[in-house]
């Protein structure tokens, strides 16, 4: 019989390529209230879609029945968002992981692997980031992750659960919404490059980040659920920084775009540098299989899919 999963947050970006993974392999339960994710991510995939918020404890009990591995991607996921709305980013975040923990003890399940985040380590100017460097969280989103991933700790230690935390960098990929309000680096070059449209910059351009294919993302999760000895908190990146600036360039290349680049006053707290030490997951086993070239041409090809 084939094992069964559960994906919060399963209709997301990031969400629905895991679902797609495993959907041939096991039995995949998606729950998600679809705050900021499709239906239509899903679309084609062969799972269970339970509509509904981690924080209903009958909608979290019914989707998590049977479940062996637990994917929790579910939460807040914008920064500006979580600034706005601290006390809603504690709910959902914190108490919503703690809620998926107990859920999941009860349950029975072997796995909880958690979406956390880069965020957490801040603005400190160290680069790359190694996970043991002092956490630094600047805003409630990053709070909320690292309580999290503290939970996640907590419930190892004291109950023996199998658990988690991935911290990823700046994933990308085919399904990523330009038009969220909240929307990142890539999806919105992607999309204004297309329609030769300016690429606004922040600043001069010259801050870096780690950006990821999605398709090594669900790979890290898938890996980190099927292991019995991944218990601590691993960077998922490629170790490699990217300028904003080369990447914009990068995009307006590949698509042939007309688009100027322009650049507007810098972002208030926005971390100059920031990419990962790859070293603890690449000891734990893991290899990446994907690269942000061949990343950046097939999602190209996706948006210029749907924009036909
Ligand atoms: N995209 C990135 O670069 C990145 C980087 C670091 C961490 N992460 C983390 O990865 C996870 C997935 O992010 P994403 O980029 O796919 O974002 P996303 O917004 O596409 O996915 C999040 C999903 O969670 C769902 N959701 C929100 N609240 C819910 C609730 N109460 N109950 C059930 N479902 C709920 C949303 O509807 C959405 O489908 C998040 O936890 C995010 O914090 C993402």
């Amino acid at each position: 019989m084939s094992k069964h999963i559960l994906i919060t947050g399963g209709a997301g970006f990031i969400g629905s390529h895991l679902a797609r993974h495993f959907a041939e392999q096991a039995e995949v339960t998606v729950l998600d209230d679809l705050r900021s994710g499709h239906a239509g991510n899903l679309e084609g995939v062969r799972c269970r879609f339970l509509p509904g918020s981690i924080l209903d404890a009958a909608a979290l009990k019914q989707a998590i029945a049977g479940a062996e591995e637990i994917y929790h991607l579910a939460a807040m996921i914008s920064v500006p968002e979580s600034v706005a709305k601290p006390a809603e980013c504690a709910e959902l975040n914190t108490e919503g992981t703690r809620r998926v923990l107990e859920a999941a003890l009860t349950a029975g399940a072997r796995k909880v692997v958690l979406a956390s985040s880069a965020a957490i380590y801040g603005d400190n100017p160290t680069v790359p980031k190694v996970e043991s460097m002092l956490p630094e969280p600047k805003s409630p989103y990053a709070e909320t992750k690292l309580a999290g991933e503290k939970l996640l700790e907590q419930y190892r230690v004291t109950h023996g659960l199998g658990t988690t935390s991935l911290r990823f960098f700046n994933v990308f990929g085919p399904r990523q919404d330009p038009r969220s309000a909240y929307a990142a680096a890539v999806p919105i070059f992607i999309a204004k490059a297309l329609c030769d449209d300016p690429i606004s910059i922040h600043g001069d351009g010259g801050q870096t980040r780690d950006f990821v294919h999605v398709t090594d993302i669900v790979a890290a999760l898938a890996y980190a659920g099927g292991s019995k000895d991944m218990s601590a908190t691993y960077n998922v990146g490629y170790g490699r920084s990217q300028s904003i600036l080369a990447l914009a360039q990068e995009i307006i290349q590949l698509t042939g775009s007309k688009s100027k680049i322009e650049h507007l006053p810098p972002r208030a707290g926005d971390i100059r540098h920031s990419v990962a030490s790859t070293e603890r997951l690449l000891s734990a086993g893991w290899k990446p299989q994907s690269s942000v070239s061949v990343g950046l041409a097939e999602t190209i090809a996706a948006f210029r899919r749907l924009k036909a």
